[in-house]
């Protein structure tokens, strides 16, 4: 990751100057929980994806770091939608929206900066990256609410999960990266390899984010460790579980997923139900497979330092702690 915010270090300082230049309303108060969670140190892989897409198809302009901005926007939207909707304490290390402000001002900012977002794009008149965005908007949206039809159904495969990931996550990388491809003017291929690419990319971003849920800590992630299950999410390293688990062991984990709250105890028996079918590791090979497609659909690029990185970004899908 150093190398590459090194390569772009530019235009990830111009990326910060512009996300504030941005946030323009006369009521400070929006400004106040924007900033709270804009600048509690998110990671920019969306924007960096925007970035690394549009150098890697050549490129030249500035136009790229405001859409890089606006998909910053769009995905803190959603973070304080999310938040509301998982009753999430933490974020980021630091306490969410929801907790210090109320789930009434997190979901009014969120609807702020999703139409400012639309606003902004609207007015930069590029018909393409608007229809691109308004359609992963719209995929965001449908797998939260695929998402919340499943809570607490421990019959939910692997399919209907990774319909859910494509959506709520994996849409919005793809589009990060088919901007970056029409910014730089390429062949319908290429954009196209982008947009697979940028949604292989999600996949694996989404997926590890769901083992991190069972088997990171606290204060490394910066979130709370076992909000999936707490939450009633029935994601892949217990899906794999559950389809390997003998019926006492369906039946316990049924009964936590359905409790109204979700003792420490009961989240250890859960990580030993997972750890005994190999949840995990499991989770961990089709996120290997979704890194490696990743990869793949960026053969039709010609080697760069662009190129470098994100095959760079790919693995770190898989390695990263937080
Ligand atoms: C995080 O998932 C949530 C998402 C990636 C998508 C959230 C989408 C919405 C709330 C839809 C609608 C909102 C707008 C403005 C279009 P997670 O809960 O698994 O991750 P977490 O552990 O980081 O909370
Ligand atoms: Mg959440």
């Amino acid at each position: 990751m150093e190398t590459i915010t090194k390569l772009i270090a530019d235009d990830l300082a111009e990326l910060e100057s512009t996300i504030q230049k941005l946030i323009t309303t006369r009521i400070t108060f929006i400004k106040e929980i924007v900033n709270h969670i804009i600048r509690s140190g998110g990671k920019r892989v969306r924007p960096i994806l925007v970035i690394l897409a549009a150098r890697l198809c050549g490129y030249k302009d500035q136009e790229h770091i405001p859409y890089a901005a606006i998909i910053e926007f769009i995905h803190t939207a959603t973070l304080l939608h999310d938040d509301v909707v998982d009753n999430a304490k933490i974020r980021r290390g630091s306490s969410t929206a929801n907790t210090v402000w109320g789930n009434e001002p997190s979901v009014l900012v969120g609807d702020f900066l999703f139409s400012k977002s639309f606003e902004l794009m609207a007015f930069s008149e590029n018909e393409e990256i608007l229809k691109v965005m308004s359609r992963a908007s719209t995929c965001l949206a449908e797998g939260e609410i695929l998402e919340l039809l499943k809570t607490c159904d421990p019959e939910t495969d692997e399919a209907e999960y990774l319909e859910i990931i494509g959506n709520k996550t994996a849409s919005l990388f793809s589009a990060a990266c088919e901007v970056g491809g029409i910014l730089g003017e390429v062949s319908q291929k290429k954009r196209l390899a982008l947009r697979d690419f940028g949604y292989n990319l999600g996949m694996a971003f989404q997926l590890t984010d769901d083992i991190l849920d069972y088997v990171s800590d606290d204060a490394v992630l910066g979130k709370r460790v076992g909000t999936d299950l707490k939450e009633g999410k029935v994601t892949l390293p217990l899906i794999h579980a559950l389809k390997h688990g003998t019926d006492k062991e369906k039946g316990y984990v049924a009964a936590v997923l359905n409790k109204a709250k979700m003792t420490p105890r009961d989240f250890e028996r859960v990580r030993k139900i997972i750890r005994k079918h190999g949840g995990v590791e499991y989770t961990s090979k089709v996120t290997k497979q979704f890194v490696d497609n990743a990869k793949d659909f960026l053969k039709v690029f010609k080697p760069s330092v662009y190129k470098e990185s994100l095959m760079t970004l790919a693995d770190y899908m898989l390695a990263r702690e937080t």
